[in-house]
Formats: C-alpha cells, sequence, structure tokens
C-alpha cells in the first residue's frame, strides 16, 4: 500500500471514511463491516469517524472491525461535535466515542467544524486531553483559512495537526490559500468526499470525466479517486459495499499522465482566486 507522509507521521495514502456506515439493517451492516476489512487487508491503515456519524453507531462498527487488527497499526481519527467543544463536555465525548471504538487513545480528535465555543477554550480542551494521553493529536475540520489564522493567535493553536476539509475534482477551492498556508506551518491536510459524497450529490461528472473513465476502461469515481491520490493529500473515501471498496483499491494502481490530468482541468480548472470553502 502506497504511504504518505502525513505531519510527522507516515500512513496509507487511502483512509477509510465512515459517515453513514452501521445505519442500516443488520445484513447491510454486515456488509459494511465486511468492506472495512477488505479495506484493512488491502493495507489501509488510517480510519476517519466521529460521533455523530449515526450517533456512534460508525464508531461501533469501527470498533468491530478494529477487533481483526493491531491497535497500533492504525491511525484512528474521530471528531466531536461544536456543541461538545467545552473542555468538560469534549472529554465526556470522547470517553464515549472510545468506550464504542474498544480502544483507549484515538491518534488523532478533531472539532468537527466551527461553532459557539471559543477557539481558545477548545484548544485548552484538547491539550489536556493530549496531556492526558487519550489522545496523540488534535486538530480542526471544515475550517477555511481565516479559521486557521485565527487558531493560530490563540495559546497552543500552533499544535494543531491537521485540518480536514472537502476536497475532490470539483471542490478545488481549499488549493488557493488553505494548502499553501497549512503546508508552510507543516498542518497536515484530509480532503473528504473525493466522489462528492453520498450519490455524488456534491460533484458534477463533466463529459471530460467521462470520456477519460471510458479511455482508461476503468470508472468516473476511479478516475477522480486517482486524481485526489495523486494530489499527495490524505483521501478517506466511504464505501460501504465491498466491491466499492475492491474498486478504490485498485484505483491505487492507477496512474493519470500529465496530459490526462491537463485533460480534466479543462473541465476542473484550479482555483485562480480565494473562493468560500465548500462544505458537506
Ligand atoms: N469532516 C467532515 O465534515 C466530513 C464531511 C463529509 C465526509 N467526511 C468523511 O469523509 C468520508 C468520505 O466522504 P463521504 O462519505 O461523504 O463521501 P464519498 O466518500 O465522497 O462518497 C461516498 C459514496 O461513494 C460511493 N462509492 C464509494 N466507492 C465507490 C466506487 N469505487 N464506485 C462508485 N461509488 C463508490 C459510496 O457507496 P457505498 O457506500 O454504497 O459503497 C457512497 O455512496 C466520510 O465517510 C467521512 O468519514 C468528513
Amino acid at each position: 500500500m502506497r504511504q504518505i507522509q502525513f505531519g510527522t507521521e507516515q500512513v496509507s495514502a487511502l483512509g477509510l471514511g465512515t459517515w453513514h456506515l452501521g445505519e442500516g439493517n443488520q445484513q447491510q451492516t454486515e456488509q459494511e463491516l465486511a468492506a472495512l476489512k477488505l479495506g484493512l487487508q488491502g493495507g489501509i491503515n488510517v480510519i476517519d469517524t466521529a460521533e455523530m456519524y449515526g450517533e456512534g453507531r460508525a464508531e461501533i462498527l469501527v470498533g468491530r472491525a478494529l477487533r481483526d487488527v493491531q491497535r497500533d497499526n492504525v491511525f484512528l481519527i474521530s471528531k466531536f461535535y461544536p456543541h461538545h467543544a467545552t473542555p468538560a463536555l469534549m472529554k465526556k465525548s470522547l470517553t464515549a466515542s472510545l468506550k464504542r471504538l474498544g480502544t483507549d487513545y484515538l491518534d488523532l480528535y478533531l472539532l468537527h467544524w466551527r461553532g459557539n465555543t471559543p477557539l481558545q477554550e477548545t484548544v485548552t480542551g484538547l491539550e489536556q486531553l493530549q496531556q492526558a494521553g487519550y489522545i496523540r493529536h488534535w486538530g480542526v475540520s471544515n475550517f477555511d483559512l481565516v479559521d486557521l489564522q485565527e487558531l493560530w493567535t490563540t495559546e497552543n493553536g500552533r499544535h494543531c495537526f491537521a485540518n480536514e476539509d472537502l476536497y475532490n475534482l470539483g471542490s478545488r477551492g481549499v488549493e488557493f490559500s488553505v494548502l499553501p498556508w497549512q503546508q508552510q506551518r507543516q498542518i497536515a491536510f484530509i480532503g473528504y468526499a473525493p466522489f462528492g459524497s453520498e450519490h455524488g450529490d456534491f460533484f458534477q461528472v463533466k463529459p471530460a470525466l467521462k470520456a477519460l473513465a471510458a479511455a482508461k476502461g476503468v470508472s468516473v469515481q476511479q478516475v477522480m479517486l486517482a486524481w485526489t491520490l495523486q494530489q499527495g493529500y490524505l483521501t478517506i473515501p466511504k464505501a460501504g459495499q465491498p466491491a466499492h471498496m475492491q474498486a478504490n483499491l485498485a484505483a491505487l494502481q492507477l496512474t493519470l499522465s500529465a496530459a490526462e490530468i491537463h485533460q480534466l482541468e479543462q473541465d476542473y480548472p484550479a482555483p485562480t482566486r480565494k473562493q468560500g470553502l465548500d462544505v458537506i
């Protein structure tokens, strides 16, 4: 499995997204568990989950998948709600997440998106959790440049390990200023929803993409994933169906030439000015 530098860590280039997993009937849930296991067996060693996902059901499913692997071989990410972003409430959230996941620590704990709690209070709480050994790193999600800059002014805000934002071929706004800013400060980046989320609701398939997938004899999603992987950031597709997980693992073998990337970028150009942050 291809490894990438992720802040100070080395992780697999592909991670496992888990939004909406564990929400269906038993048969569906078992199929999703099989898909997660397939991903782990295929060499993926990052899992992205959240207390929000199915109100804990995704974390329970991840906990089941983790029983088959050595805990310290997996980089486990979870997130807390913005209305749990005070020191006392995030500790309560984390305790519940750890219980559902069947582990005693997270590798990365993220503020899911910004709410009304002052950032300083959230950073103070996260630092306490880190010092107590419950989390190895902390970070944020759905932060735009202005949020990151504000975070930077808080005490210990510079300890932020990662920011997780929407990133796919059709949502490239972060390339203009968020990614360069993070790179300069060595804050790791996680791109979520490489397919534009469930049913591609946040992505429009345009002719260049369709044509390239057909020419290469692969699916549109595999081209999208190959493009995201070639950007060099951690990407965390969700696949509840084993066949989709298989296709995503196979996309790791797909290389897009400079000419093919140029072809895609006719329809999906890089940003040339600051854009508002795309979120789901
Ligand atoms: N931080 C945040 O605020 C935030 C927001 C959104 C997402 N996320 C994270 O990012 C992860 C990924 O985002 P997402 O789940 O919204 O969407 P996504 O990964 O862009 O798309 C998931 C959809 O694509 C389908 N799919 C997966 N592989 C496929 C393939 N090879 N061919 C065709 N379809 C395929 C899945 O179907 P099946 O499931 O049926 O296989 C599912 O319907 C989430 O699960 C979550 O962990 C974070």
